[in-house]
């Protein structure tokens, strides 16, 4: 947080410069808009037809951007916007992109759409914040942008006012963005590796474009943009949840799966090792699922495919010690009575219903949050079409004091083969009270 606080200060300071900036900006980031090309003459049918074509297309397109997830609010209409998202420099509370002519984006066309997914940048010229992923969806070509538009202006228009952000000083001065894009944003659609197959263009495509998947998966500077190793891990801003690493062998790579466990964990949100859960649950439930095989299929070849990395941060076993081996005894204890029915006296799940703990990277990533929340607040695994009613880990907060689900989880991190650091009281109660 002291971080957040002194780049605040010097962000202040920097305002003026930013401004003095701005039109450098605007040449670095080159907001011209590009050249369009003159429509075709068609016939009405053709023209009809084609239409049906890309709002089928931007449908499908805009559920691989999960759009809804973020531009819904909970028991919402979809798409009007309203859905809150808290980040580490405020709330933000999404606008309503219906064809409203008041409230949505009803006035606007092809071009202005393009703009705010390609350029950041809203009808009114205004910059848009990054917690709208378009610093991902600039990767989406301006085809595929088009269909997305054809599809929300085929959507029920829902008037809808949505209340402004809460974004405190200095970062609710937007014109401060143009400093931060000069920074942070790089303006480009996905351009092919030609060494590479075409599967693997249409996943790598996917992943860094509509799916987004670096929004969550690479860590943050405090200003909200990524740093360090794409797809590399990071703590999601704003909440107590760690994305692993998609590039580590000890986090969340696949790159020793089979092609059909990773279209599988995918499509279902299960594999034999892994389940998805919390933020992932809703990625697979909201977006995933609805891939075509074809582009799963792409998703998984580009995921497999990525270089191995060391992990955001590496865990360390404990030291067997008398003390440590007491406290993995009493954590077993704990285990038979409240975990066993349901993961298995050697950790081994329950195919289809439990998941497995022994070899499960989730339960051994060396930040254990994602582990402690699953266990204060229980959980479900994502409802898909495959799956419509999953079963739920009941939540224990009311059952269990942090210090034995300390004792618990540092149990299952080191059993049945697990290696993984003990977890203390300390980090179940800063779990408890949503410290970061
Ligand atoms: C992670 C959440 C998130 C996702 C996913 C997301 N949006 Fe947004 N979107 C936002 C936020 C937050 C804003 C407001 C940004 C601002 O005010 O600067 C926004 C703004 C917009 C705007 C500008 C509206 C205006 O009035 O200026 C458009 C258009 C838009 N989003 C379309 C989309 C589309 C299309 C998708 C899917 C491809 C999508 N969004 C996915 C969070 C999201
Ligand atoms: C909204 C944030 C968010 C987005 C977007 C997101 N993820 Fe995740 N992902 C997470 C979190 C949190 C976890 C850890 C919880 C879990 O294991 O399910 C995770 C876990 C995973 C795992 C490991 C699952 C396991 O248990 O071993 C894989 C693989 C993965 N994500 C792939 C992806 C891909 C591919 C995309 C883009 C299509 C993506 N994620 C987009 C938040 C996100
Ligand atoms: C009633 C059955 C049931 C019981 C009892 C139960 N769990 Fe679970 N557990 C589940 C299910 C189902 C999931 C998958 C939920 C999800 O994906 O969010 C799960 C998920 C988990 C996860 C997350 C795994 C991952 O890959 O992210 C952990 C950790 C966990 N359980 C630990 C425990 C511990 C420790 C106990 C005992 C204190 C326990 N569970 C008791 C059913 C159960």
């Amino acid at each position: 947080m002291k971080l957040v606080v002194v780049i605040a200060v010097v962000l202040a300071g920097l305002i003026s410069l930013g401004l003095v900036l701005t039109p450098l900006g605007l040449s670095l980031v080159g907001l011209q808009p590009p050249d369009a090309e003159p429509p075709a003459a068609k016939t009405g049918n053709v023209v009809a037809l084609q239409a049906r074509q890309a709002q089928q297309m931007g449908a499908y397109l805009a559920q691989a951007g999960n759009c809804m997830g973020c531009h819904t609010a909970q028991n919402g209409q979809p798409y009007a916007g309203g859905h809150i998202l808290a980040t580490s420099i405020g709330t933000f509370i999404t606008p309503n992109i219906t064809p409203d002519h008041e409230t949505g984006i009803g006035l606007w066309n092809e071009q202005d759409f393009w703009r705010a997914m390609h350029h950041g940048q809203s009808r009114d010229g205004s910059l848009l914040y990054p917690a709208f992923p378009y610093t991902d969806y600039t990767k989406v070509t301006r085809e595929d942008s088009d269909a997305i538009f054809a599809y929300l202006r085929s959507l029920p228009a829902v008037k809808q006012r949505t209340a402004p952000h809460l974004i405190s000083f200095p970062f609710n001065f937007r014109p401060l963005l143009y400093l931060w894009r000069a920074l942070f944003f790089t303006e480009g659609v996905y351009q092919a590796d030609a060494s590479r197959s075409d599967e693997w263009n249409r996943g790598a495509y996917l992943v860094q474009g509509l799916g987004h998947c670096n929004a969550c998966h690479t860590s943050r500077n405090p200003l909200g943009a990524s740093q360090g190793d794409r797809l590399g891990g990071g703590q999601i801003m704003g909440s107590n949840w760690y994305a692993p690493s998609l590039t580590s062998l000890q986090e969340a790579s696949t790159a020793d799966w089979p092609i059909q466990d990773i279209t599988q964990l995918l499509r279902t949100g299960f594999a034999s090792r892994a389940v998805t859960t919390g933020p992932m649950a809703d990625v697979v439930s909201q977006s995933l699922q609805h891939l075509t095989g074809d582009d799963a299929r792409a998703m998984a070849t580009y995921l497999q495919s990525l270089p191995e990395s060391a992990p955001y941060s590496r865990g360390i076993a404990p030291e067997l010690s008398a003390e440590v081996d007491r406290q993995l005894r009493q954590g077993s204890e704990i285990y038979e009575t409240y975990c066993e029915d349901c993961h298995g006296s050697l950790g081994q799940g329950a195919p289809g219903a439990y998941p497995p703990l022994a070899g499960n990277r989730g339960v051994t990533l060396a930040s254990p949050i994602n582990a402690i929340r699953s266990i204060l607040h229980g959980g479900y695994a994502p409802v898909t079409a495959a799956n419509p009613r999953p079963y739920g880990m009941p939540p224990f907060a009311q059952v269990l004091r942090d210090e034995e689900v300390a004792l618990v989880l540092s149990y299952v991190r080191n059993a049945w083969g697990n290696r993984g650091s003990l977890v203390s009281a300390v980090q179940v109660d800063r779990s408890r009270k949503g410290v970061q």
